[in-house]
């Protein structure tokens, strides 16, 4: 009988815009106060990027960062998949843009669209790759440049999101496997509670949907509130139940960054001391599909885990989505 594919964690890479947006600028743009921000969601500032800087420049810098921590040569990689809701275009793929700013030319590349719990999914697809024997070494990129669907007038929905990307090189391996466990779910009926309404094909672009403002973030941010808390407990739950491991053997917790109160709700639905979770939306916002992965690279450069340290990393967002998975860092 064949031997099972593990799948190694080479390494992760990380990069955020150099602008940064405080809640005193945006005390500037909408009626809103710094104070109210920190409350109602932890956030103290967020990273902007320029008009010319696409996602897959966003991306590129991480996969870059990424590669330094592998030690292996970009030829290595033989597939590359990027997990966005804000790509560079409708299509091509931002990973194909991605693809040609790495000169990996002919590489198998693709998007994946699950909002802020894409990155889960990227773990699980790239995993799902690389354990049927089709890829050994796959390149997982979380991407988005939120600043460019946020409607800036709407401070129900500005003051909450911002840039960034994080990537992770995976491998085939005989000796390890780092992903002890992912755990996926979505639920279509609550899509219209988180969406951009405007450009696709129920809604194409007119002037009158742009009037509209139909090409921005909605949000009922209360019910996504709701449903967010639960969903990612159950996630927490289910993925830790896969790996086989209990709640005190995982090392450090890191939910998706979307609100302090968020965090804060789930870490205590698990019974989990805020100590072990891992915490850095003050200084970036909401970024989606990059929060898991940008704060799992945090803690690893910042000493925070360390090898051989269980991590578990939960995920929601539009769709809605939701997901978790245990690695072993
Ligand atoms: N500044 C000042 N006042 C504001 C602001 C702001 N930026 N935004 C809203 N308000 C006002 C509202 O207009 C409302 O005023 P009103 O009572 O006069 O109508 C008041 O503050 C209270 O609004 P609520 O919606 O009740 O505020 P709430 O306590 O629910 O907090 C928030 C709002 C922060 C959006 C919260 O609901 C939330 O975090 N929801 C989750 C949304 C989220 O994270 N979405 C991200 C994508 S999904 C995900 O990543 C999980």
């Amino acid at each position: 009988m064949n031997k099972k594919i593990g799948v190694k964690i080479l390494g992760t890479g990380s990069y955020f815009p150099k602008k940064v947006l405080t809640n005193t600028d945006l005390e500037k743009m909408v009626d809103t106060s710094d104070e109210w921000i920190r409350t109602r969601t932890g956030i103290k500032e967020r990273r902007i990027s320029e008009k010319n800087e696409t996602t897959s420049d966003l991306a590129y810098l991480a996969s870059l960062e990424a590669l330094k921590s592998s030690n292996i040569s970009p030829e290595q990689i033989d597939l590359i998949l990027v997990a966005t809701i804000t790509p560079d275009m409708f299509f091509p793929s931002t990973a194909c843009f991605l693809q040609k700013k790495l000169g990996l030319n002919f590489v198998p590349v693709f998007d994946l669209s699950a909002a802020c719990s894409g990155f889960i999914y990227g773990i699980a697809t790239a995993r799902a790759f690389i354990e049927s024997g089709l890829y050994k070494t796959v390149l997982l990129v979380g991407a988005e440049s939120l600043s460019k669907i946020t409607d800036w007038t709407d401070r129900n929905t500005c003051v909450l999101f911002g840039d960034g990307a994080g990537a992770m090189l995976l491998s085939a391996s005989e000796e390890n496997d780092n992903i002890l466990s992912t755990y996926l779910g979505a639920d279509g009926a609550y899509s219209e509670l988180l969406f951009i309404p405007g450009g696709g094909s129920a809604n194409p672009a007119t002037v009158e949907t742009v009037n509209q403002k139909l090409h921005t973030m909605k949000m009922q941010g209360k019910d996504v509130f709701k449903a967010a808390v639960p969903k990612m407990a159950l996630a927490a739950r289910k993925a830790l139940e896969l790996s086989g491991k209990k709640l005190e053997n995982i090392n450090l917790f890191i939910p998706h960054q979307a609100n302090m109160r968020i965090i804060e709700a789930v870490a205590k639905k698990l019974d989990i001391s805020m100590d072990r979770v891992f915490v850095n939306i003050h200084k970036t916002g909401n970024i989606s599909s990059a929060t898991t992965i940008t704060a799992l690279d945090e803690a690893i450069k910042t000493g925070r885990v360390k090898s051989g340290d269980l991590v578990e990393m939960v995920a929601f967002g539009g769709g809605f989505t939701w997901g978790a998975s245990v690695v072993r860092i």
